[in-house]
């Protein structure tokens, strides 16, 4: 069964609470940290999070894009995060495991994320203990943005590792989804899909998200 995270990215800071209730027909909400070194955009942090937790019970996808995520993993297990997400690309291996550790040793799930240049190989070191990784099928930074055709080979390579080395991990895909590329992301081999203009720019979201639930 395919899964659906909204990204709060495209909902109205304003009206977060309103905003994550308006999604409850989803399964994860997606919360994109960004740190202005790592992507050249700003959003939220860990008081955010922290008070997203008071508000919801839904699952909350940690999607951290900061330089040397070991410095924040701890805060944003604390924060209330189910699964807490770091981009391979952010540090030294060993700085890498060592956050791996951290979100470990807080009973929180744990995942790397890969950005579209990095290799699907780069995930071997760390396969047999991740409970998802994360393609990115646009350059990380912003919603909105068109999707990655090209990502579609990675995809399919990740899934292939994934059923390799630890069939119960799961493959999340994340940038440019809507119905269209749900079913081709889908089809290369993701279970959890992303998505935050496709559902926060509809006007009926629960239809939205119903739309993504493609077969798998
Ligand atoms: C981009 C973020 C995404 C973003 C997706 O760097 O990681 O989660 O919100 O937005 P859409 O679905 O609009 O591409
Ligand atoms: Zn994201």
């Amino acid at each position: 069964m395919v899964k659906i995270a909204p990204s709060i990215l495209s909902a109205d800071f304003c009206n977060l609470e309103r905003d994550i209730q308006r999604i409850h027909t989803a399964d994860w909400v997606h919360v994109d940290v960004m740190d202005g070194a790592f992507v050249p955009n700003i959003t939220i942090g860990v008081p955010v999070v922290k008070s997203i937790r008071r508000h919801t019970d839904m699952f909350l996808d940690v999607h951290l894009m900061v330089d040397k995520p070991i410095r924040y993993v701890g805060e944003f297990c604390k924060a209330g995060a189910d699964l807490v997400c770091i981009h391979l690309e952010a540090d030294h291996p060993t700085h890498i495991q060592q956050a791996l550790d951290i979100i470990e040793a807080h009973g929180v799930k744990k995942a790397v994320a890969l950005r579209p240049i990095t290799s699907p190989e780069a995930i071997l070191p760390y396969i047999h203990q991740l409970d998802m990784v994360l393609v990115m099928t646009v350059e990380p930074g912003f919603g909105g943005q068109a999707f990655m055709e090209s990502q579609l080979k990675t995809i399919a390579r990740v899934r292939e590792i994934i059923n390799q080395y630890n069939p119960q991990c799961d493959l999340e895909v994340d940038g440019g989804i809507n119905h269209d590329t749900a079913e081709k992301v889908v089809a290369a081999g993701a279970n959890v899909l992303v998505a935050g203009s496709a559902v926060y720019g509809a006007s009926d979201i629960p239809a939205a998200i119903a739309s993504l639930r493609v077969q798998d």
